[in-house]
C-alpha cells in the first residue's frame, strides 16, 4: 500500500519533460494526482505526459517557459478548464551551466536569474489564485544544495538557488493562514542531463561516490519521493522548510 496518497489532486509540475521533474509527474500520478506536466521544449514534455498516460494516469503536457508571464497565466485558464482546480505546484524547472566568477557575464548572470528566480516568481505569481480560492495547497521548489555550498556550476546558480529559498520563507509565513504550504526541496548530484554536463560520467562522476556518505549517486526517484511526501496530507503541518536530499555529502 501505498502510504502518500494525492488521490483527487491536481499536480502541475514546471520542466517535468525531463529529469527530475518528469519522476516527480510521474511519482505523483502514481499517487493518484492528476498531473499537468509543464516544459519549454514540447517534445520531451508530450514524451512525458504520453508516459504517464501510459500508467493509466490522466495527464496533459501544456508548454510553457517560466521565464513568460503570459505561459504561466495561459497555463492556469488551460489547467482550471481541463482539471477544475489546482492543489499542487512544483517549480522545478531551472537551467546552470559552468562559469567561474571572473568569466561570468552580466548576460549570463541575468539569463539563469531570470529563468531560476524570476521564472519561479512567475511561476507561483500566476498560478497561485486556484490554491487561495481552495484555501489549501502545497508549493514545492525545487532549490539546491548549491545554496550553501556555492557549487552546481558557479554562482550565478547558487544565487538563484539561495534565492529560492528566501523566497520560499516569506511565502510560507504569508500563506500560511491561507491554508497553503510552501517548502523547498534541496537536491545535490542527481543523475540527470544537468549532471552529465556538470560532471560526465566517467573519473570525475566515480570520484564523486566517495564523497557521499551514503555512497551512491542519487536518483530522480529520491526527490521525486521527498517531493510527493511534502505534497500528501502527512506533510501538513511541514511548511517554510528546506529538505536537503543528498545522500549526507552536504
Ligand atoms: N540534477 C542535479 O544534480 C540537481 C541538483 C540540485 C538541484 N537541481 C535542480 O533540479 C531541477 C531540475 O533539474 P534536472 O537535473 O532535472 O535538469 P534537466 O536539465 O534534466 O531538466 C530540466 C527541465 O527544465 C526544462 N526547462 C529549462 N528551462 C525552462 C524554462 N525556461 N521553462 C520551462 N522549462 C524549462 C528543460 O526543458 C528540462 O525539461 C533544477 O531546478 C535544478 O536546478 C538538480
Amino acid at each position: 500500500m501505498r502510504k502518500f496518497d494525492l488521490q483527487g489532486k491536481v499536480a502541475l509540475i514546471t520542466g517535468s519533460g525531463k529529469g527530475i521533474g518528469r519522476e516527480i509527474a510521474l511519482q505523483m500520478a502514481k499517487a493518484g494526482a492528476r498531473i499537468v506536466v509543464t516544459d519549454v521544449s514540447e517534445e520531451s514534455g508530450s514524451t512525458a505526459c504520453q508516459e504517464i498516460r501510459s500508467l493509466g494516469a490522466d495527464a496533459v503536457f501544456i508548454p510553457m517557459d517560466i521565464s513568460n508571464p503570459r505561459d504561466v497565466e495561459k497555463a492556469k485558464e488551460l489547467t482550471l478548464a481541463i482539471f477544475g482546480g489546482l492543489d499542487i505546484i512544483v517549480c522545478n524547472a531551472g537551467i546552470t551551466f559552468r562559469r567561474d566568477f571572473a568569466d561570468l557575464t552580466p548576460e549570463e548572470f541575468h539569463k539563469t536569474v531570470h529563468i531560476n528566480l524570476t521564472g519561479t516568481f512567475n511561476t507561483i505569481k500566476g498560478l497561485l489564485s486556484p490554491l487561495i480560492d481552495n484555501g489549501s495547497g502545497k508549493i514545492i521548489l525545487i532549490s539546491s544544495a548549491s545554496a550553501y555550498t556555492g557549487s552546481g556550476g558557479g554562482a550565478h546558480y547558487s544565487a538563484t538557488k539561495a534565492g529560492q529559498i528566501g523566497l520560499a520563507r516569506t511565502l510560507a509565513k504569508e500563506l500560511g493562514p491561507m491554508g497553503i504550504n510552501v517548502n523547498c526541496i534541496a537536491p545535490r548530484t542527481i543523475v540527470t542531463e544537468i549532471l552529465d554536463h556538470l560532471y560526465p560520467p566517467g573519473p570525475s562522476r566515480d570520484a564523486l561516490i566517495g564523497q557521499i556518505p551514503l555512497r551512491r549517486i542519487g536518483m530522480p526517484e529520491d526527490i521525486a519521493n521527498a517531493a510527493v511526501y511534502l505534497a500528501s496530507e502527512e506533510a501538513c503541518y511541514v511548511s517554510g522548510q528546506t529538505l536537503l536530499v543528498d545522500g549526507a555529502r552536504t
